[in-house]
């Protein structure tokens, strides 16, 4: 594959840096409210939720516990394979802690529906999902997500943390991919 300039393979700008900015403020200030007092265990799906991760623990005010965990599932593909991999898990104790999973996007639902059922038998006192985007369209039995920041039609976006084949992560935006480039 022939990486040339990364932003001349952007089709489109779906979000710009001062929309992800304004949505992921609002996401931080609904998280505050609803963990004021507590001391939530934010957990970062590595990679791609690397950026939003950040962001939003920092519009956060309550006290908390990061980690961090990776799964994969596309291995470099634009659909999932069906196989969720936990490729590295986190070292805390869950039991009795208010866990958060953070994801940049959701689309088969697989991998947060993966992540659910095992946090779960850890005891938790909850265990709540957050996804950036959320691509749901056409998919009525798919896994719900608790909070979203935004829903995206079936296209194949990078940046911001969201890849192809590892490239376009650092894009400051969020844009749909130019075909030629995957396909
Ligand atoms: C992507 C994304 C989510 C998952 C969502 O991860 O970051 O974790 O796919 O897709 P799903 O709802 O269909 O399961 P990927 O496996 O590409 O790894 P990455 O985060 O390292 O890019």
């Amino acid at each position: 594959m022939l990486i040339r300039n990364e932003r001349k393979d952007v089709k489109y700008v779906m979000f710009t840096r001062e929309q992800i900015a304004a949505r992921t403020r609002e996401l931080g200030a609904e998280l505050s409210k609803k963990y004021a007092g507590k001391t939530p265990l934010m957990i970062c799906v590595l990679r791609g939720a690397a950026f939003f991760f950040t962001d939003l623990c920092r519009e956060m005010n309550t006290l908390m516990e990061i980690d961090f965990i990776a799964c994969s599932s596309y291995f470099g593909n634009t659909k999932s394979t069906g196989t969720v991999q936990l490729v590295k898990d986190s070292t805390v104790d869950m039991s009795g802690r208010d866990v958060v999973i953070v994801e940049d996007i959701i689309d088969s639902g697989l991998t947060l529906d993966y992540l659910v059922k095992i946090f779960k038998t850890r005891n938790p006192a909850s265990v709540t999902t957050v996804t950036l985007l959320d691509k749901d369209v056409d998919k009525p039995n798919r896994f719900h997500v608790d909070y979203y920041g935004f829903k995206i039609p079936d296209e194949f976006v990078v940046g911001y943390g969201l890849d192809y084949a590892d490239y376009y992560r650092n894009l400051p935006y969020i844009g749909v991919l130019k075909e030629e480039c995957y396909k």
